[in-house]
């Protein structure tokens, strides 16, 4: 297995030909990597404070329907450009585009999956550092009986230092770079193996958890039943660019594990293993926060600290909480792990190529260009937490609202999350579905007839005409054209 793996640590390896291009042993070894990418902060922190900041239910109904429609369809398109291309993302958008007879100005969509990759890097690693910093806490036992507020200070006295979370977010950055500068094979692929199972069972255990809190169903309630009369337009871009966060979507890096894939293994059922598994989590990572949040009357849309706020206090009141507790956090940290990873990869394998230069000092420096700008994202929840933007259209109809008070990170998460990867989903299924010929694609993905009728409809119509909707109502064009037209 870790023969496969090792194909990223190559740097030869994205100059060679395909048929002697270092490969994934199986289907699995894919899968369990694309998971490790896929299955991450976006999970266990993102989707539950977002769902509890854009009201619930139908926020997570829109999610799902984003994940079903165009998740997985354009899951399938990056991997298969990946496997066509077998290069970095600016390397296989050029080459297949040339290919094909379409402009090399394709190659400006792996261009964006680089900058969105150390974009999202920067505040990730960020986040991950607290996740870092609840280690040792848990372990020394400093949660233990608190009630509501004395976690909440906890919380609020890890973030308002910007030397601890600079020190966790100098650690992270060198775990993971340290990792990608061997290579991904240093005992990466058996940590997705064993840590994200265990992972997983420890998601049943806290379940267990919060099914003893007796707000068990208000959770579920408060997570399945839609209220469609809280969701704006925002709410519902947000579930739509969640859909490409949580699936590691639109930046290339899906795009570079599948350039690695074997030729005949399935690309369908790899994603939509990978889909299924990554929605399981992060309804999970739902259904155990918010009894505990009902159960301690605190706010569902208490933003992102919202899960360092709440398990602590059911570790605090559980037998062996100490136990579990830290090892939940480490176990966080390495889902991190491997999603940073796989986050920085397209811009390792692109430099190493453009500038010839080992992977080694592709990771140093990248290492040293992300930590710089990941001082924007610690700043901006103390000594910067006033420097704040706001943008907005005045219409006809009032103001629309897209940015309010947003601090770097906030800008930061927006601007790729909601921008930039639905954006460059956008351009994958386009050049998936309209532009790549027939034969190519139906020879990659290899399934019968009426998947591929149904497949190439998500793509060529659902999928781009959602995320150009979404997009562009929640970019306020549509109420600007309406108030310029009067209607
Ligand atoms: N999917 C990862 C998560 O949910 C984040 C990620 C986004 C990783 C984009 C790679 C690319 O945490």
């Amino acid at each position: 297995m870790s023969d496969s793996v090792s194909s990223l640590n190559d740097p030869s390896a994205s100059g060679k030909p395909s048929a002697t291009r270092e490969q994934w042993s199986s289907r699995l070894v894919f899968v369990l990597a694309a998971t490790g990418s896929a299955v991450g902060l976006g999970n266990i922190w993102k989707f539950p404070y977002i769902t509890g900041e854009f009201g619930g239910g139908a926020f997570v109904l829109i999610y799902l329907m984003c994940i079903a429609s165009i998740g997985i369809p354009i899951m399938m398109a990056e991997i298969m450009l990946g496997r066509r291309g077998r290069h970095d993302p600016v390397t296989t958008m050029k080459k297949l585009a040339k290919e094909s007879g379409h402009s090399r100005s394709w190659g400006l969509l792996g261009w964006m999956g680089v900058i969105a990759g150390f974009l999202i890097l920067s505040y990730y690693s960020v986040i991950a550092s607290w996740a870092m910093a609840y280690v040792p806490r848990m372990a020394a036992g400093t949660f233990s009986g608190l009630d509501a507020q004395a976690v909440n200070s906890v919380f609020s006295s890890l973030v308002s230092s910007p030397e601890s979370l600079i020190a966790w977010h100098t650690l992270f950055l060198f775990m993971t770079m340290s990792v990608v500068a061997r290579g991904v094979r240093s005992g990466l692929e058996k940590a997705v193996t064993y840590l994200m199972p265990l992972l997983f069972v420890l998601l049943v255990v806290l379940i267990f958890y919060a099914m003893g809190t007796g707000h068990f169903w208000q959770g579920l309630s408060y997570l399945f039943n839609p209220d469609f009369s809280k969701i704006s337009t925002e709410g519902i871009l947000s579930a739509m660019g969640h859909a490409f966060f949580t699936l590691s979507l639109g930046m290339g890096a899906i795009m570079v594990y599948g350039s690695y894939l074997p030729d005949h293994t399935s690309i369908a059922k790899a994603s939509i293993s990978v889909a299924l598994m990554d929605t399981l989590v992060a309804l999970l990572a739902g259904m155990i926060i918010f009894p505990i949040v009902f159960a301690n009357s605190l706010e569902p849309g208490a933003g992102p600290g919202l899960i360092f706020k709440t398990l602590p206090l059911a570790f605090g009141h559980m037998n062996y909480g100490t136990f579990f507790g830290t090892l939940f956090f480490v176990l966080l940290v390495f889902a991190a792990w491997t999603s940073s990873i796989s986050l920085i990869e397209p811009a390792i394998t692109w430099s190493m190529k453009t500038f010839q230069i080992s992977r080694i000092r592709a990771a140093v420096t990248s290492g040293i260009l992300v930590w710089f700008m990941g001082l924007f994202t610690v700043f901006s929840f103390n000594l910067a937490s006033e420097f704040t933007i706001s943008s907005a259209i005045s219409t006809k109809y009032g103001e629309f609202v897209i940015l309010k008070d947003a601090t770097a990170f906030d800008f930061l998460d927006y601007l790729t999350s909601n921008i930039m990867l639905p954006l460059g989903g956008l351009m994958i299924a386009i050049y998936a579905g309209w532009l790549m010929n027939k034969m190519y694609s139906r020879d990659e993905l290899n399934i019968n007839r009426f998947w591929y009728f149904i497949w190439s409809v998500l793509v060529r119509y659902v999928a781009p005409v959602m995320v150009i909707i979404v997009f562009f109502n929640a970019m306020g064009v549509v109420a600007f054209v309406r108030s310029i037209m009067g209607v």
